[in-house]
């Protein structure tokens, strides 16, 4: 997929929806529903910019065919999150979704924790960041508001960073001013390098404003709050509050 976000606005700040909690429901009765793609579906309709969804190493959510039928089915662009190995590079130079979002991945971690340590990784990602790039998807790599690891993203040739607010979605409310700091010193670093900025990890309408509100922030993953909401008001209700507290924020 390589259609563009399909605002003009630049300063426009994009949600992308990700669906890999619906197929976690879906998995957890090896039904065939609730199905991940007819929820990308209805997320784009109520305003999604994009979709996100991580196909883990074993599978326990997001699976391959849901892959596929993404690449096929979508209209709006397609942010294929992905661990480092050699199996999620060959998948993503198949499909040739329109983003792919590097992140660390632990078989035994409930979710994605921690930032990519791409100082330390550094020749690993060389080399798969190169061959991904030249594919011609956007490559991100989602790392911890961190001014090595931006410098490293950016001596990898990395054009997007994602910064992990996972640290920042944990802290209460009136304990948050040093991580926003990290945060928004981080983003402005990237930007003026001339690295596109994006975050993500435990956003929720609660909690997205102060995170909106940094200008360099061109876009937001969000997912479990997003599923969770849905739950009592629909999928499209719950996109459209993300995207008002976010435009709210802005
Ligand atoms: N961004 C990245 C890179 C992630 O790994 C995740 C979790 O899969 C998210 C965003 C979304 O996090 P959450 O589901 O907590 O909104």
């Amino acid at each position: 997929m390589t259609s563009e976000p399909r605002s003009i606005d630049e300063d426009r700040l994009r949600l992308g929806v990700n669906i890999d909690h619906v197929a976690t429901v879906r998995n957890a009765r090896g039904t065939t529903y609730p199905d991940p793609v007819a929820a990308a579906l209805m997320a784009a309709k109520a305003g999604a910019d994009g979709i996100t969804a991580h196909l883990r190493e074993d599978r326990r959510h997001i699976t391959d065919g849901d892959i596929a039928r993404l690449s096929a089915e979508l209209t709006v662009p397609l942010n294929l999150e992905m661990a480092a190995t050699d199996e999620m590079l060959a998948i993503a130079l198949r499909h040739r979704p329109h983003a792919a979002c590097i992140v660390p991945e632990k078989r035994e971690e409930l979710t994605t924790e921690g930032g990519l340590d791409v100082a330390g990784r550094f020749d690993l990602l060389a080399p798969m960041v190169a061959q991904l790039v030249a594919a011609g998807i956007r490559v991100s790599l989602f790392v911890e508001p961190d001014a090595r690891q931006i410098d490293a993203a950016l001596r990898l040739g990395a054009p997007v960073v994602e910064l992990h607010t996972g640290r920042y979605a944990e802290l209460p409310a009136d304990g948050v001013a040093d991580e926003l700091r990290r945060l928004s010193d981080a983003a402005a670093l990237a930007a003026k390098n001339g690295i596109e900025v994006h975050a993500g990890h435990g956003l929720t309408t609660a909690n997205v404003g102060p995170v909106a509100a940094i200008r360099q922030i061109r876009e937001l993953n969000i997912g479990h709050a997003l599923i969770a909401d849905a739950l009592f008001v629909g999928l499209g209700d719950a996109v459209r509050a993300m995207r008002d507290a976010m435009d709210a924020a802005r």
